[in-house]
């Protein structure tokens, strides 16, 4: 029997690891993402090593992040309940999807994973596993396992040799969970959701009363719906969002103090930072509103939120995630150029907008004279026949009140 687990280096998987091994008797292999979580991963694998695993998995996706979860999500503009841009969710399907690669490789029969039984993690992880392999097995040891504090906790890891820092001795003060989109944050002394978050829970972005009291100006170059330059330099997805990640940051964008409904029943307090999405999701609406059809860009509004529930709930790999995703697809087509904007103390202001495929007619839209491009006596016939069942239901009301 052998699983692959999915591993951070920290003391929570670390501790699977070690009862993944004593309680299941089974091999474990290591994968380790590097998804620009910002943390060395060398140490994961030194601690694998020392934990005695031969199989040690250490994959740098941030491209394929970036390009294949991100940013068709942001192709969609897609917000869970009108705030939170999921970056913890789009990341799931990606970690699932190397779970079961790796699994095939080395003939593992099962995957574990460390998010607890309370979330939303482990429905993404489990829903994406199972639909790239209907026979996989999935562990999760924080459902099975009967350690109950955090107390018992470090008890186990010093059972089993299992270092543990010394500020991981006593509670940890919340749960991080980070990759290049975002940090999120929550548990511990997030969980009053009327108590303001303590400043040190923040980490990848300044403070925005504490960003430079000048604006700074980019422009966003776009290409059939993704981001693919700035300031006119052509960079590759990943590159172009660290990018704007730093820009993020330094001028205090994307914080998020949210209540959200887990999928699983329950509501939960996170704080999220998302500097370079944030950017990112202005820029892109910009750029769509001279260069999609009104109607189609409302029937994408429209659809926008059911594809942002499907996202936060685990169905990436699904037939109507992929439905939805043609659709946004082919609506993107002529959404290229540019975007200008002012990032200052937080906020994220449009202030141009430019395409080659540009639907925005200033001839048509002018108060000056159009030279015939629209003729005003058309739109009195409009109005007339786009009130004339309002104006029917006002003749009935004004006859009931007659008698
Ligand atoms: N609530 C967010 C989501 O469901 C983040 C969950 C993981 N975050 C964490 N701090 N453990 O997508
Ligand atoms: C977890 O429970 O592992 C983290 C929070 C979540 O998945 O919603």
């Amino acid at each position: 029997k052998k699983v692959v687990l999915a591993y951070s280096g920290g003391l929570d998987t670390s501790i699977i690891l070690k009862w993944l091994q004593a309680e299941y008797g089974c091999e474990v292999v290591t994968f380790t993402a590097d998804l620009g979580q910002g943390e060395e991963l060398e140490p994961a694998r030194r601690k694998a090593e020392l934990l005695g695993i031969r199989e040690i998995y250490i994959d740098d996706l941030r491209e394929e992040f970036i390009r294949d979860f991100v940013f068709p999500m942001f192709r969609a503009n897609a917000v869970y309940e009108g705030v939170y841009l999921l970056g913890t969710s789009i990341a799931r399907p990606l970690i699932s999807k190397r779970l079961i690669e790796i699994a095939e490789e080395t003939g593992a029969d099962a995957v574990a994973h460390g998010a607890t039984g309370k979330g939303n993690d482990q429905v993404r992880f489990e829903l994406a596993c199972y639909a790239l392999n209907p026979d996989i097995k999935v562990i999760a040891p924080w459902r099975d396992w009967t350690l109950k504090s955090r107390t018992d906790l470090i008890e186990f890891a010093e059972q089993h040799q299992i270092p543990v820092p010394k500020d991981k001795r006593g509670e940890a003060p919340f749960s991080v969970d980070a990759n290049m989109l975002h940090s999120s944050s929550e548990g511990k002394v997030l969980e009053d959701p009327n108590e303001e978050a303590p400043d040190y829970v923040f980490q990848r972005t300044v403070d925005p009363i504490n960003a430079p009291d000048e604006v700074t100006e980019i422009e966003i170059g776009f290409e059939k719906g993704d981001a693919c330059s700035i300031n006119g330099v052509h960079m590759s997805p990943a590159t172009l969002f660290a990018k704007l990640n730093d820009l993020g940051r330094d001028n205090g964008i994307g914080r998020l103090d949210l209540v959200e409904n887990r999928f699983v029943g329950m509501k939960s307090r996170g704080i999220y930072e998302t500097p370079g999405g944030t950017i990112l999701l202005s820029a892109h609406r910009a750029m769509e509103s001279i260069t999609l059809d009104r109607d189609a860009a409302h029937l994408k509004d429209e659809l926008m939120p059911r594809y942002a529930k499907l996202i936060y709930n685990g169905f990436w790999f699904s037939p109507e995630r992929e439905m939805l995703q043609a659709m946004i697809d082919k609506s993107q087509e002529f959404v290229t150029g540019t975007v200008k904007l002012k990032l200052y103390k937080g906020n994220v202001i449009v202030v141009g907008r430019a395409s080659p495929y540009s639907l925005y007619s200033e001839e048509l839209v002018t108060f000056e004279d159009d030279h015939g491009a629209y003729d005003q006596k058309d739109a009195a016939g409009f109005i007339r026949l786009n009130a004339l069942r309002l104006r029917t239901l006002a003749k009935r009301d004004q006859m009931n009140k007659a008698k």
